[in-house]
């Protein structure tokens, strides 16, 4: 964020990489003290370098428009998946109505980010352990909590959040379902969006109404999607080739393929399970599924990530000021 009390209204970044910070206003005719620009280009290297720290951490919303299509289970399994493949990943249960992740996975989380926030516990000690070493850290129950701190208070638990999310290797947000301003903000301050759809013609339509408000009102551009629960490859590219259209000709977006999970009656015997069908039953169709939906997931590139702008999740969460593109 720049600092326009000392005069800085924007940082640019030269080829060399070297930081710039390019006065507010800044007139001619207007005499800036010494001190004054001393103190300006102190705050906009130490500001500059903080802005500019790259993550190699991948953000991905996992989300849809209405609900009951699967989220959950593509984030638990992808979560258990991918860590499989080495890879260190972190969950947060940000569906804060409906939240099931934890029952899903057999988790009985006794802190979430509200005692964080009390300054009861710290935020590693709250993040628990799931299958596979997936973390997972709870949500508190509504944002509102975060947006109370002081700026002071914030920056505390921001640096010890970002420091969580760098040291994993995909940070994955199980949002709510729909058009609620939670799951917006929510989806509006991840770098990626993956949405979920069924073949259900409602879940079509909800699906292309979520991503119309977050075109439209959020300028996202870029959306992967997963169809989940399909009947086969060809249906689940049909709803794909069906959300293409409408989305061509009335929103100026992309929506990338990542994939479909086969309806396998063993998703729903891991649930009752507590376990992911991905670890109970990992040669079942889902499962199979959900081993190449991960492949894929990284294989893709990392969509509506402005250079050095990756992470700063949580201080968009809060602030809900910064956008993508
Ligand atoms: N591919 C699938 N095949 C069969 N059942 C599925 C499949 N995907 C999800 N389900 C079932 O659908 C229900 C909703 O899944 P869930 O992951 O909780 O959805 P969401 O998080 O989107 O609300 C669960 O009972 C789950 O077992
Ligand atoms: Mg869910």
């Amino acid at each position: 964020m720049p600092d326009r009390r000392a005069g800085i209204s924007r940082y640019e970044q030269k080829n060399n990489g070297e930081i710039r910070a390019v006065n507010h206003k800044a007139p001619s005719s207007k005499v800036i003290s010494l001190t004054q620009r001393i103190a300006g280009r102190k705050a906009a290297t130490e500001k500059g370098k903080r802005e500019i720290r790259k993550s190699h951490t991948r953000v991905i919303a996992v989300t849809s428009g209405k609900g009951g299509v699967g989220k959950s289970n593509i984030v638990a399994n992808l979560g258990f998946v991918l860590s499989r493949f080495g890879k260190k990943v972190l969950i947060l249960d940000a569906d804060l109505g409906l939240g099931n992740l934890d029952v899903l996975l057999g988790l009985a989380p006794k802190y979430n980010l509200s005692h964080v926030i009390a300054g009861e516990k710290t935020v590693s000690e709250i993040v628990i352990e799931g299958p596979g070493n997936v973390k997972i850290l709870p949500a508190p129950s509504g944002i509102q909590e975060l947006s109370d701190l002081t700026d002071k208070q914030q920056n505390r638990m921001f640096k010890a959040l970002d420091l969580l999310i760098d040291s994993v290797d995909l940070f994955l947000i199980d949002t709510g379902a729909g058009i609620s301003s939670n799951v917006m903000h929510f989806n509006s301050s991840s770098p990626e969006i993956m949405v979920v759809v069924s073949p259900e013609p409602t879940s079509i339509t909800d699906a292309y109404a979520l991503m119309k408000v977050l075109s439209l009102d959020y300028s996202r551009k870029h959306f992967k999607l997963v169809v989940n629960p399909a009947r086969s490859s060809k249906e689940a590219i049909e709803v794909y080739k069906q959300l293409v259209l409408v989305a061509d000709r009335f929103l100026d977006i992309e929506i990338e393929y990542m994939g479909h999970v086969l309806i396998d009656d063993n998703i729903k015997k891991g649930v009752k399970l507590q376990k992911v069908v991905s670890e109970i039953y990992p040669d079942t169709k889902a499962s199979r599924c959900f081993a190449s939906l991960a492949k894929k997931i990284f294989e893709s590139q990392p969509s509506n990530v402005p250079e050095g702008d990756t992470n700063f999740f949580w201080r968009k969460l809060v602030r809900n000021g910064t956008r993508y593109e």
